[in-house]
């Protein structure tokens, strides 16, 4: 069902045209920028509790600025009892204690911006806490000033009409609170209930909020979950087939723009911003009505389709080229979009879209880095991709940590579920598989902590570590690195034209980029068999610019996992 309702709500479905003026290439820093994701629970821990921290960030901070990335987007690092790993925030104003004080932050900054690394905060605005203070005085009586920060369903009129929750034990999106006779919604766990965006007082607030980290100086603000921010609030009993329009009641409402106009005359007109929403809705048009430039709303937002297509492993390049060939074409002209194959909500790229395999890992993760940064829009990777971090595979639910997990294995155990089913999809699909301990040394848990880690240290990092691949020329990691100069070099991987070639090839996804008579054509195999690439491209005369073998294939057939860049015209 999980699945079922994210897809849902977050998937485009429809077809669009385009009716506003052209601004997809226009040059901005954000369209140009790479982003690194840092989730810092699972970093650098500099204390020895075990928890990665602000210290311990800025202590790799030369790291990150090698890579020749650009922006670091941090999860939440705000005061939090940590019952969804910070996205339950209790206070947005004051660092979680466990990642270190204010005056870590202001260092954690100063040290970014002196290295010219830019900071996108992770804004979680759909729900706070349980434990914020808007919360407590909400749920305190139904008098009570802050009462309507939040969605309530009082008891007199029964028992609210069914809705989903994504977290919850019993999938029941409505908690009944005693102490004023009433149910609350949340959308995630119970510990993190919907706050309502109809309330003009909790808008103000929250665009407060949003300008005090502004003033901080920081360089954007990715706003997490937010198209949920927008539902129905009448809460219509659901009419039978209601699972074809979901979105309808759960999210995107028409109120969404207003709230995000709002925001933007608030909060990013004032600040040399950027600004991102995870989603971009249902269909293009919604994708649109977020991103595109004249309806000053959000610089950019990003869809799920094609990270979600090998969610539970095994999926068609077919299928994988067109998803991310028509998102491309719907984007040529106006908005942008970002580009990404992992994040904190997902198992590891390489182990989904590739293999972890020890036969082809790293030829396989350099060739998923040339596809993220040879594609147009802002791209995402997620720390440790550049190493070709893989899945720990766990097995037994004592080493999970996620309460997606936790939650979703107590639900099944009290309805008699099929408990040993989950736990093979969690093998390979939960959210701890993305999360694990940062790779940086065969030392004792890789470096990561002194202390015990929060989370098992993949068993792999005697191999796959940062201190062993710096010292490799052939390395994942300086792939990566060479990958990211050549984008940052070459505009045309930014803004070119990108055209699909040879499209029914099963193996082989290959594509031009092209720009004011500059032609690159990228060549990427997607298996572990050799593969023919059979397009009419001559490569007689091309100029190789990057490849993941020591010399790349010119005639017709690619090496396993084989990547390469040429300069065509
Ligand atoms: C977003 C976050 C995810 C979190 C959820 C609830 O999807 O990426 O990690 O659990 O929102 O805040």
């Amino acid at each position: 069902m999980r699945s079922f309702f994210l897809r849902c709500l977050l998937i485009f479905s429809l077809c669009y045209s385009t009716a506003f003026s052209q601004d997809g290439n226009k040059p901005a820093w954000w369209k140009e920028a790479i982003v690194y994701q840092v989730y810092p629970r699972s970093f650098k821990d500099s204390d020895g509790d075990g928890i990665g921290d602000l210290k311990g960030l800025i202590s790799k901070l030369d790291y990150i600025k090698s890579l020749g990335v650009d922006v670091i987007w941090l999860n939440p690092i705000y005061q939090s009892p940590n019952d969804d790993n910070g996205y339950d925030v209790s206070d947005y104003r004051s660092i979680m204690k466990e990642f270190g004080t204010m005056a870590d932050f202001d260092a954690l900054l100063k040290g970014m911006h002196e290295r010219g690394l830019k900071l996108v905060m992770d804004m979680v605005l759909n729900h706070s806490s349980d434990e914020h203070y808007w919360f407590q005085q909400s749920r305190s009586s139904r008098n009570n000033p802050y009462r309507n920060y939040y969605h309530w369903w009082n008891a007199e009129r029964g028992t609210p009409p069914y809705r989903y929750s994504i977290f919850d034990v019993n999938h029941d999106a409505w908690k009944y609170d005693s102490l004023s006779n009433a149910y609350y919604l949340h959308y995630f766990s119970r510990k993190q209930p919907d706050l309502n965006w109809e309330n003009p007082a909790l808008r103000t607030e929250v665009f407060d909020i949003m300008r005090f980290w502004a003033d901080k100086g920081i360089d954007g603000f990715r706003l997490d979950a937010f198209q949920f921010a927008a539902k129905d609030t009448t809460f219509p009993p659901f009419p039978q087939g209601y699972e074809k329009e979901l979105s309808k009641y759960y999210a995107m409402g028409p109120g969404l723009h207003d709230y995000l106009k709002e925001m933007n005359e608030a909060v990013f007109s004032k600040y040399p911003l950027m600004s991102v929403a995870e989603g971009a809705g249902n269909s293009f048009e919604d994708a649109h009505n977020l991103v595109d430039a004249n309806r000053k709303e959000l610089n950019m937002a990003y869809a799920f389709e094609g990270v979600d297509i090998a969610k539970s492993g095994g999926y068609s390049l077919l299928h994988f080229k067109e998803v991310f060939s028509k998102w491309d074409s719907a984007f040529a002209e106006n908005g942008w979009l970002s580009i990404f194959l992992a994040n904190h909500d997902q198992a590891r790229m390489v182990s989904r879209f590739a293999t972890d395999d020890p036969a082809y890992r790293d030829k396989a993760s350099m060739m998923l880095a040339t596809f993220v940064l040879s594609m147009r829009g802002t791209p995402y990777y997620y720390y440790g991709d550049e190493l070709g971090m893989t899945n720990p595979y766990f097995t037994s639910i004592g080493q999970y940590k996620d309460m997606q997990v936790l939650n979703e294995y107590h639900h099944l155990t009290n309805a008699n579920g099929d408990i040993g089913k989950f736990l093979k999809e969690m093998h390979f699909s939960s959210r701890d598989n993305g999360r694990t301990p940062f790779q940086w040394n065969d030392s004792l848990h890789a470096g990561f902590t002194t202390g015990m880690p929060w989370l098992e240290v993949n068993k792999n990092y005697k191999t796959i570590n940062a201190a062993a691949e710096e010292k490799d020329p052939n390395s994942v990691l300086n792939y990566f690195r060479k990958m990211v100069r050549l984008r940052k070099s070459d505009k045309t991987l930014v803004y070119g034209k990108y055209t699909l070639l040879d499209k029914t090839n099963p193996h082989v996804y290959a594509y031009t980029r092209e720009q004011d008579g500059r032609k690159l054509l990228v060549l990427l195999n997607f298996s572990s068999k050799k593969a023919a690439f059979i397009s009419g491209v001559d490569l007689s005369k091309a100029k190789c610019l990057i490849s993941n073998y020591a010399t790349a294939s010119k005639g017709r057939t690619l090496q396993p996992y084989e990547a390469a860049v040429w300069q065509i015209q």
